[in-house]
C-alpha cells in the first residue's frame, strides 16, 4: 500500500515501528523492574509501587505490541502474497503465509510469548509468575530477529548476523525501552518530600545509567555487525538510501548518548542535596525532561527501524 506515492508501504512500516517500540517498552519495563528499581527499594510500600506502575507500563506495552503486531502480520503477509488486504483475507493467502513461510512460524511463535506474558501480568503477584513475564518479554523481543534481514545470511556468517540482532533488540529494550520506567519513576520520585524517595530516585538512577553503559556496548558493537552484514562498506553507507538512513540513525544514537553522559557525570550528582534544597528539584525536573528527550529520540530511531526492514539493504544496490 504505497500512500505517499513514494514506493514505501507506509502503513507496514508504521505497524512494524509501532510494534518494535511497543515490545521494547514492554520488556524494558519488566528488565527495569527486577534488575534495577527492586533491588534498590527500601520499603514494602514503595515495593508494591515500583511494581503496580511498571505493570502498568508493561501491560500498555503489550496491548499495543498486540495490536501493532496484528497489523505487521496482516499487511506483511498481504504483501508476500502480492495482494491487497482484502484479498489476501478473502484468498486465504493469511493461512498460506502463517503455516508455510518463515515469517508466519516466527509469528505464531510470538502469539504464544504474548499470550504467557499476558498471562504472567494477570498472576503478577507471584514471583514464578513475574521471572516467567521477564523470560517472555525477552523472548517477545528477540524473537523480532526471525523476521527481518538478519535471518537472510547462511552459515557460520549468517549465526553471528542472527546472534547480533538478537542481543542488538534485547540490549534496546534494556536501555530506550527502559526509559520510559525511569522517567516515571524520577516524576513520582520529584513529589515525594521524604529522603528516602531522593536517595532511592538517586540509586535507581545510577543503576540505570549501569545498565544503560552496558546496553550501549552492546547496542553499538552489534550494530556495528548488523551494519557490516547489511552495508558492507562506507561508498553503500552514504552512496544509497538505506545507508544514509542508517547514518541518521547512528546520529540519533550518538545525541542519545550524550544526553546520557550529561545525567550521569553532571545531573545525578545533584541528587545528593537535602530534600528542601533548589538544585536538587532542578536536578529532578532536568532528568526527567532528558528522559523525555531520550524517549523521544529512541522512538524516532525505532521508525527509522520500521523503515530500514522493508528497503533492500545497501550491500545489495550499487550506489
Ligand atoms: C538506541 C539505539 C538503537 C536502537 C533502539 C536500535 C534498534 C534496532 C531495532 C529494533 C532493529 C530491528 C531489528 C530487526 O528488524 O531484526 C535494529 C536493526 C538494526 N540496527 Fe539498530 N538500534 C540502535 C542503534 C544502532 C546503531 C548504533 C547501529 C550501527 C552502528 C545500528 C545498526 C542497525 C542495523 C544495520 C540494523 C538492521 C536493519 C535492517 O534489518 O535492515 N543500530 N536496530
Amino acid at each position: 500500500m504505497d500512500w505517499l506515492g513514494t514506493g514505501i508501504d507506509s502503513p507496514l512500516v508504521v505497524s512494524r515501528a509501532v510494534h518494535f517500540a511497543a515490545t521494547a517498552m514492554t520488556a524494558g519495563a519488566l528488565i527495569f523492574r527486577a534488575v534495577v528499581a527492586e533491588p534498590a527499594l527500601w520499603s514494602e510500600e514503595a515495593a508494591v509501587f515500583v511494581r503496580t506502575q511498571n505493570l502498568c507500563v508493561a501491560s500498555l506495552g503489550l496491548a499495543v505490541a498486540a495490536a501493532s503486531g496484528v497489523c505487521w502480520f496482516l499487511l506483511q503477509a498481504a504483501a508476500m502474497a502480492g495482494l491487497s488486504l482484502k484479498e489476501a483475507i478473502a484468498d486465504n493467502a493469511l493461512l498460506v503465509v502463517m503455516n508455510e513461510t518463515q515469517f508466519g512460524f516466527v509469528s505464531e511463535l510470538r502469539l504464544a510469548l504474548a499470550i504467557t506474558l499476558a498471562g504472567c501480568l494477570t498472576y503478577d503477584r507471584y514471583t514464578s509468575s513475574r521471572w516467567l513475564a521477564l523470560a517472555s518479554a525477552l523472548g517477545l523481543i528477540a524473537t523480532i530477529a526471525g523476521t527481518g534481514h538478519a535471518v537472510s545470511g547462511v552459515g557460520e556468517a549468517g549465526f553471528m548476523h542472527l546472534t547480533a540482532d538478537v542481543l542488538h533488540l534485547i540490549a534496546a529494550a534494556a536501555w530506550p525501552g527502559g526509559l520510559v520506567s525511569l522517567a516515571l519513576l524520577l516524576a513520582t520520585a520529584r513529589h515525594h518530600k521524604d529522603l528516602a524517595w531522593a536517595s532511592a530516585a538517586k540509586d535507581i538512577t545510577r543503576r540505570f545509567s549501569t545498565l544503560g553503559i552496558v546496553g550501549v556496548g552492546v547496542i553499538f558493537a552489534t550494530g556495528v555487525v548488523n551494519t557490516w552484514m547489511l552495508v558492507g562498506s562506507m561508498q553503500a553507507l552514504i552512496g544509497t538510501d538505506y545507508g544514509r538512513l542508517l547514518g541518521l540513525k547512528i546520529s540519533l544514537f550518538a545525541t542519545m548518548l550524550a544526553i546520557a553522559a550529561a545525567n550521569r557525570f553532571f545531573v545525578t550528582p545533584r541528587l545528593d542535596l537535602r530534600p528542601e534544597d533548589a538544585p536538587r528539584l532542578v536536578a529532578f525536573r532536568q532528568l526527567t525532561r532528558n528522559s523525555m528527550i531520550e524517549i523521544a529520540l529512541g522512538m524516532a530511531i525505532f521508525g527509522i527501524v520500521g523503515l530500514l526492514g522493508t528497503l533492500h539493504p545497501a550491500i545489495h544496490i550499487s550506489p
